[in-house]
């Protein structure tokens, strides 16, 4: 899967005010009518409960200028420095990264699968949003590039 291509998007959580968010290359489109979304979280992921307890999520979908705020939420930061220095505005849901981003989406989730050392949360998508980003941040043999 490492030669494999994959668009690159922040999942955030947001549950009774704490906030998370997290990496993640595993976003899915499932379904059209109705508009369905999957993400793969994997058990371990400091995110993880805080998702299963919110039972929400949000996506910003990252643009190519993006990088920086990838390798920020893959590095496991402590909560309390988290956020800090991120541009956010308040979704429905969850924050959702400001900047370039190519769009953002917020979903409840319908239905969650286990698989092995991750949980496929299958999300009802609440709304969907185009961003300004032109390119896309994509994540291929351990390097970032703009699609
Ligand atoms: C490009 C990229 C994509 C990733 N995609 C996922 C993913 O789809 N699901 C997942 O659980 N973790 C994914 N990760 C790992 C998480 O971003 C994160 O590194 C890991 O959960 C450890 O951070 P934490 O301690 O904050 O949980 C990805 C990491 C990178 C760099």
């Amino acid at each position: 899967m490492r030669y494999w291509p994959h668009g690159v998007s922040v999942l955030s959580v947001d549950y009774e005010g704490d906030r998370m968010g997290v990496t993640l290359s595993s976003l899915v489109s499932l379904s059209l009518e109705p508009p369905l979304v999957g993400v793969s979280v994997g058990k371990q992921a400091s995110c993880y409960e805080l998702l299963r307890r919110a039972g929400a999520f949000a996506v910003s979908m990252l643009g190519s200028e993006q990088e920086e705020i990838a390798r920020r939420f893959a590095a496991g930061h402590p909560p309390i420095v988290h956020w800090a220095g991120v541009a956010t505005r308040e979704g429905e849901i969850a924050p959702l990264i400001e900047g370039p981003c190519v769009g953002w989406i917020e979903a409840r989730v319908v239905a969650e699968h286990d698989v092995g050392d991750h949980t496929f949360f299958v999300g009802d998508v609440l709304s969907a949003q185009p961003g300004p980003g032109h390119h896309a941040l994509v994540y291929r043999d351990r390097e970032y590039h703009a699609v």
